[in-house]
């Protein structure tokens, strides 16, 4: 059996030809990273034109590596949720198209639940049941994964994303977008404990929420000074960024840990599996290999590949086709987050 997956929810076209058995016959990810890079984030409009242009490429590309043929495709797997409108749009239309132009099913990917998935990909084996922390440019949410089909939310951000923060804080010390490498890679220099930034919810044993945007704006009044929104006239000297940019990310870092432990504990499963871009963070991945191991968990962290959108952890697709969850045509897109 091949699945041909598509993803296209934010601000990579992508598409991968995964098996039954779960092998990645081929992966092809077009970034629009040096699109988006002037405006310090992704900007739906040019996005969703993009995948436009790309969307066709990639999917022959997909095809011609793990050569195979739209013939050999057994369904077509597409992310239709959570994204940009229009990105998402791109997809599902794409998707629908090769399902009637080769009359095969069609599979609805969340695209969350995917980033978890990479988990299972990646180790080669089953990761269910487990806590899943997706940490992404748009996300930021606990679930308790029954199965690859049944994802229960525990909680999430309740206002800004983690990589939504690392985006904007990296923007506010003038480093290049995607905020997240960069701010990660200047935090090497810095003090972890140069500024202490608030961690929200760390005390609250009864959520499992996150929140990022005070801890986004004291990094902003620590550069700026309370109540001066002139941003652009501060000139930090590089010790300093490097000390915020630690300082920050350790913040970060402690409420994503804290949280993800305390969903494992409350939950009595064994296994935490962490995907999303923030997952890439070389700090997370230490301080969670640190503390899953004290506390007795198995850790699964998708690979840096993995991490950012691709369309192998799509692979999810092939446990929906399995137990017989295939949509019709009306399918639709639902760009919110859909908290199940
Ligand atoms: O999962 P992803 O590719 O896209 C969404 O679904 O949103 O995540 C992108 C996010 C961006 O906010 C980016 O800054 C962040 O992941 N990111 C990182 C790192 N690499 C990417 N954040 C922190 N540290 C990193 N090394
Ligand atoms: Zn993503």
């Amino acid at each position: 059996m091949n699945v041909l997956a598509l993803e296209t929810t934010c601000d990579e076209t992508a598409a991968a030809v995964v098996t039954g058995d779960l092998t990645v016959r081929s992966s092809v990810v077009a970034s629009q990273d040096k699109l988006h890079e002037r405006f310090s984030g992704v900007v739906p409009e040019i996005a969703a034109r993009a995948h436009v242009e790309r969307i066709l490429p990639v999917i022959d590309e997909a095809l011609r590596r793990a050569n195979v043929g739209l013939q050999d495709i057994d369904a077509v797997a597409v992310a239709n949720t959570p994204g940009l409108a229009g990105s998402l749009l791109v997809g599902l239309v794409a998707a629908k198209a090769l399902c009637v132009a080769v009359g095969k099913p069609l599979v609805a990917v969340n695209h969350v639940h995917a980033h978890i998935y990479a988990c299972r990909m990646a180790s080669g084996k089953n990761v269910f049941p487990c806590v899943g922390l997706v940490v992404s440019g748009g996300h930021s949410n606990l679930y308790r994964c029954e199965a690859p089909y049944d994802f229960r939310y525990l909680g999430g951000t309740i206002d800004d994303a983690a990589g939504e923060a690392f985006d904007k804080v990296a923007a506010m010390l003038g480093l290049p977008y995607p905020g997240g490498p960069a701010v990660s890679r200047v935090a090497q220099q810095g003090s972890r404990t140069a500024y202490r930034f608030p961690r929200s919810f760390l005390n609250d044993d009864s959520r499992f929420d996150f929140s990022f945007s005070g801890l986004k704006t004291a990094v902003r009044y620590t550069i700026a000074g309370k109540g001066n929104p002139e941003l652009q006239k501060c000139e930090l000297p590089d010790s300093q960024v490097s000390d915020i940019a630690a300082s920050f990310q350790e913040a970060v870092v402690d409420c994503l840990v804290g949280k993800a432990l305390l969903a494992a504990r409350r939950t009595g499963l064994p296994t935490l599996c962490v995907g999303g871009g923030v997952a890439a963070n070389g700090r997370l991945r230490q301080r969670l290999a640190d503390e899953t191991q004290r506390a007795g968990v198995e850790l699964h962290i998708a690979p840096l590949h993995l991490c950012t959108d691709n369309a192998v952890m799509g692979a999810l697709a092939v446990e929906r086709l399995k137990a017989g969850l295939t949509e019709d045509l009306t399918l639709d897109v639902f760009p919110g987050l859909l908290r199940s």
